[in-house]
């Protein structure tokens, strides 16, 4: 085992701020990883920071109408903010735009482009004319060919799962115009990801079989199992890092090229100001590199991140990739869209001074190996019963008679009592389970300490012995202080905020975990006043949140499931442009060898002119006549089967399929305007 760790927790796309999903599956274990690390007294690194690029943030862009510079300077304080107030401890958190990063991962990429590790490939890519724009993921949508879903992305099917290219895609859409792209030759740089198949094989299949955790080595075999491809590291894309080359003009570095390289260019930050050398971190075999990461992330550290620095050559591969599963929200996949959610920032305002409360209960509910779910009520009781029954209850216990009957002075006992034993016990419990990256066990095992230590004081009654026999008293309370500040210091890396104040409460300093054992608070020690350490959380309080989704529900369903979404927003403007009267059908006929055509005569007021519609199968010209209708007076005129349309007739779909005009509820002279 290394005594220097380099911890890494997947950078969040700075296009949205973060929620439970993340922080269970990411952020709250990797910080209870990195104090714990501290705590053994380790040389930690513990590094982060805003994925800035990518087509997620241009796509945010695009829907909120400001720049991706816009977008990330936004979200990234929001992020950083929600980190520092739930005690998320990184050393530092940075982002993808900062200057160290542009020149780093430029660099990088210029030795493995020296290095002859790319290959070059000309290729077809769709190509948006209107928008002048190449489309690369995110930015085409079509069917997939796996399961016919309409919309599959360029990358990836979010229906079937399935990863595509965009060249995949049936009746292929560009997202910036809805136009049909045209393919267009284009020049990339790609990393031959096949060329590392034999490393990754005896690196990962044979070396992590045993020590990785079963999700993720699965998901790497099978990727290796299928064949690894060529994969592009470059975009034509204006929102990124350019590519560091001259014949490379519009160019950026591929997302997932440029992110993980952020790891090291925080770290190198993160160096230069507290006088360490990175390389300590990232080129030292006696670093361990551990990557914290939702399980969508596998392929990207466990393979292609893996083959960049084994391209580059020096850097430690990952001694271990903990992914997680997913969190779901009251049974419902947690949706940033769907608005479907439990946000950071909104927590730490409605929730002040409970920081810990959600820590604790997402760790307790942390998707480790099946994916997992929390729900208000299960909060609720996770911290009525839990922490407020048991642990808070027991320190307060604790406090309260020490200050009662010593006032305030810990009194005499014997260091060698029998139940000091759990305490050591506790410590290596815990220390096995996350070594391990087991945190619901090794919370479970805090809790079973202080579980331990209510049911001792109900044993040994010290309210009780107090007056017949005071030894008993001073040593049942000398033990129970033991185990209070034990509390204390093992609660730490899962509740900081509540092991601060117990600490203080108790008056000691935090201790290296090795020396949490036996006699933690002196005999003649004298403590603080006793202070609650949580509170009970009342029933009104979560029938609000449950609320709140409640609403969120309401507003996502739609009434009519059937109904299209919403087209891009308009402005007045728009509107107005549109000449939109009344008019009467003077004359209709059927147009020759057109069986869905029918032409009209109608008066619009300011003139009689001819329409052809698109609408024989719903009526009868004799029906037609007569009728008061709405026209689109200035529509530019087209030519129908050779006949010159001069407007459009307003029409909708009845139940039955067929067409019904839209018409004003009483009759009106023609040409009145709509408005
Ligand atoms: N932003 C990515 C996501 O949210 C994670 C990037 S991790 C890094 O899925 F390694 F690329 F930095
Ligand atoms: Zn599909």
């Amino acid at each position: 085992m290394s005594e220097r760790k380099m911890i890494t927790a997947a950078l969040p796309y700075a296009n949205g701020p973060v929620h439970i999903g993340h922080l269970a599956g990411v952020y709250v274990p990797s910080d209870v990883y990195a104090r714990f690390q501290r705590r053994l007294g380790r040389d930690v690194a513990f590094i982060c920071g805003s994925d800035e690029h990518g087509i997620p943030i241009t796509i945010r862009a695009k829907k909120e109408g400001v720049t991706p510079q816009d977008i990330v300077d936004k979200y990234h304080e929001i992020i950083k903010k929600s980190f520092s107030d739930l005690g998320i401890s990184f050393d530092e958190y940075s982002r993808t735009t900062s200057k160290k990063h542009y020149e780093n991962s430029q660099d990088f990429f210029t030795t493995l482009y020296h290095k002859g590790k790319f290959t070059e490939e000309l290729s077809d890519q769709y190509f948006d004319e209107q928008a002048g724009e190449f489309l690369a993921d995110r930015y085409i949508v079509g069917t997939c060919p796996n399961c016919g879903n309409e919309n599959a992305y360029g990358d990836q099917c979010e229906k079937c799962g399935s990863t595509l290219s965009p060249s995949e895609l049936i009746n292929p859409k560009s997202m910036l115009s809805g136009n049909v792209p045209v393919l267009k030759e284009t020049k990339n740089w790609y990393l031959p990801l096949n060329d590392y198949e034999n490393f990754l094989n005896e690196w990962i299949i044979d070396g992590h079989k045993d020590d990785w955790k079963p999700n993720v080595y699965g998901q790497v075999k099978s990727w290796l199992n299928d064949g690894l491809k060529p994969r592009a590291m470059t975009r034509d894309l204006n929102w990124g890092v350019p590519v560091p080359l001259p014949e490379a003009d519009g160019k950026v570095l591929y997302v997932w090229f440029d992110a993980p390289i952020g790891y090291i260019s925080f770290t190198q930050e993160w160096a230069e100001k507290n006088g360490k050398d990175w390389k300590d971190y990232w080129q030292n075999e006696n670093s361990d590199l551990i990557h914290f990461i939702g399980k969508d992330n596998i392929v990207f550290h466990c393979i292609i991140f893996p083959a960049m620095m084994k391209a580059h050559g020096n850097y430690v591969m990952p001694k271990n990739v903990p992914a997680f599963e997913f969190l779901n929200l009251e049974n419902d996949k947690i949706s940033t869209s769907r608005n479907w959610a439990v946000w950071a920032h909104e927590y730490v305002e409605e929730f002040p001074g409970q920081q810990d409360v959600l820590r604790y209960a997402l760790l307790s509910s942390a998707p480790e190996t099946k994916d997992n779910n929390f729900t208000w009520k299960d909060f609720q009781t996770k911290n009525n019963s839990e922490l407020v029954g048991i642990f808070g209850n027991f320190i307060n216990r604790v406090a309260v008679l020490i200050h009662k009957y010593y006032n305030g002075v810990v009194p005499e006992g014997d260091a060698n009592a029998a139940e000091l034993q759990e305490i050591e016990n506790s410590a290596k419990v815990i220390e096995t389970f996350l070594e391990n990256f087991e945190f619901r066990n090794a919370l479970s095992a805090l809790m079973n300490l202080a579980r331990f230590g209510n049911q001792y004081l109900q044993t040994e009654e010290p309210w009780k012995t107090i007056k017949e026999h005071p030894e008993k008293t001073a040593q049942s309370l000398f033990v129970s202080a033991q185990i209070a500040v034990a509390l204390g210091q093992l609660c730490e890396p899962f509740m900081p905020f509540t092991s601060e104040k117990l600490l203080k409460m108790f008056n000691v300093e935090k201790k290296n975990w090795n020396d949490i054992s036996g006699v933690v608070i002196e005999s003649g020690h004298q403590i603080d006043e006793a202070t609650l350490l949580f509170s009970k959380i009342e029933d009104d309080v979560i029938e609000a949140q449950i609320q709140k989704l409640e609403n969120t529900k309401q507003s996502n369903k739609k009434t009519n499931p059937n109904a299209n979404p919403m087209k891009e927003e308009i402005t007045y403007d728009d509107f107005s442009k549109m000449d939109l009267r009344t008019a009467t059908i003077l004359e209709a006929e059927k147009v020759e060898k057109a069986d869905k055509l029918l032409k009209f005569k109608v008066d619009t007021g300011i003139d009689v002119r001819t329409v052809v519609s698109g609408i024989a199968e719903s009526f009868t010209p004799e029906e037609c006549v007569g009728k008061q209708v709405m026209i689109l007076a200035n529509l530019a005129p087209r030519k129908i089967r050779g006949i010159e349309s001069q407007g459009m007739l307003l029409l909708t779909t009845k139940p039955d399929g067929k067409l019904t005009f839209m018409t004003p509820e009483v009759k009106v002279e023609n040409g009145i305007e709509v408005n």
